[in-house]
């Protein structure tokens, strides 16, 4: 993990107003090009982190990086953060305000004062990021969830973010929505946006992501995605279980059939793979059924 670091929490503590504190002396890094999962028991401050990585909240304590330079939250230290790091929220309702697709997508680069044409083809880049050009005149309260939740998605993209942050970006969408999404995500990460998304979904996030991000009661642990996922008192204090993958990959290691148990299927088509590829991890495969 030596890929620079690009916006980061250093020693954040967050309380709201009238609670407990939320999140105390948080050290917290999204390194660029890297697919980080933030993992965490609800409640546990998953959004609290991410409002506070894209200058929503301001920490009570601590400090906001980005590119190594504390972030100033007067009016241009915002505008900077903005256009390197988007929020999406995980309800799209709380995102979306405008009459149609179209307009809100282009809220953002117009508030950035940028000139019609630059943000018209912004617009019209992030409608197709997202799939959804055929949809640029429709009215935002005619859309299903997931058409909302992507003109959500657009909205961010359009400010063109070196950081895109999606909260619980699968919730409430359904299987064919989820892999759609992530063919998305993965089309954005190929034009060099940082995307970091947060779950309590282990299997998608040892799926999707190349670091792990746990949140526990002692703080954010990161690390890479499958060793992190295989970490039993880690993933049990932050209230999490073994991704099937995992599961699978230590049962097949103890039956002779993978070699590497850190090298398991993290989906179906990868757990058919590993049982019906040659016997290289040992021949304990066969006979292992009476
Ligand atoms: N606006 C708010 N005012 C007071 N407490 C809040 C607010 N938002 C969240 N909390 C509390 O902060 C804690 C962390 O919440 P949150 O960041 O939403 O966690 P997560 O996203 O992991 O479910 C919870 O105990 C929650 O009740
Ligand atoms: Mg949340």
């Amino acid at each position: 993990m030596s890929e620079p670091v690009l916006v980061a929490l250093r020693g954040v503590s967050f309380t709201y107003e009238d609670g407990p504190a939320v999140l105390t002396g948080l050290d917290f890094e999204v390194r660029e090009g890297r697919a980080l999962a933030l993992l965490g028991r609800n409640g546990s401050g998953k959004t609290t982190l991410m409002r506070l990585l894209s200058g929503g909240l301001r920490p009570s304590g601590g400090e906001l990086t980005v590119t190594g330079l504390p972030v100033r939250y007067d009016r241009k230290g915002l505008t900077r953060l903005r256009t390197t790091v988007q929020l999406v929220v995980q309800d799209p309702d709380d995102q979306l305000f405008a009459a149609s697709v179209g307009q809100d997508v282009s809220f953002g680069p117009l508030n950035l004062g940028l000139s019609d044409t630059e943000v018209r083809a912004r617009v019209a880049e992030a409608l197709a990021a997202l799939d959804i050009t055929a949809l640029a005149e429709r009215p935002t309260h005619l859309l299903s969830y997931g058409q909302r939740k992507r003109t959500a998605i657009a909205g961010a993209v359009a400010m063109r973010p070196r950081v895109l942050i999606l909260d619980e970006p699968t919730a409430g969408l359904d299987p064919d929505g989820q892999e759609r999404l992530l063919a998305t995500l993965a089309g954005l990460r190929e034009r060099g946006t940082t995307v970091v998304m947060a779950t309590h979904d282990v299997d998608l996030a040892l799926r999707w992501a190349d670091d792990a991000a746990l949140l526990t009661p002692s703080g954010a642990r990161t690390g890479p995605a499958a060793a992190m996922l295989a970490r039993t008192d880690l993933l049990a204090a932050a209230g999490l279980r073994l991704p099937w993958g995992v599961a699978a990959a230590q049962l097949l290691h103890r039956q002779g059939v993978l070699a590497d148990p850190a090298n398991g299927p993290r989906t179906p088509e990868e757990l058919a793979a590993v049982t019906a590829g040659p016997p290289g991890g040992g021949s304990g495969a066969t006979g292992a059924h009476p």
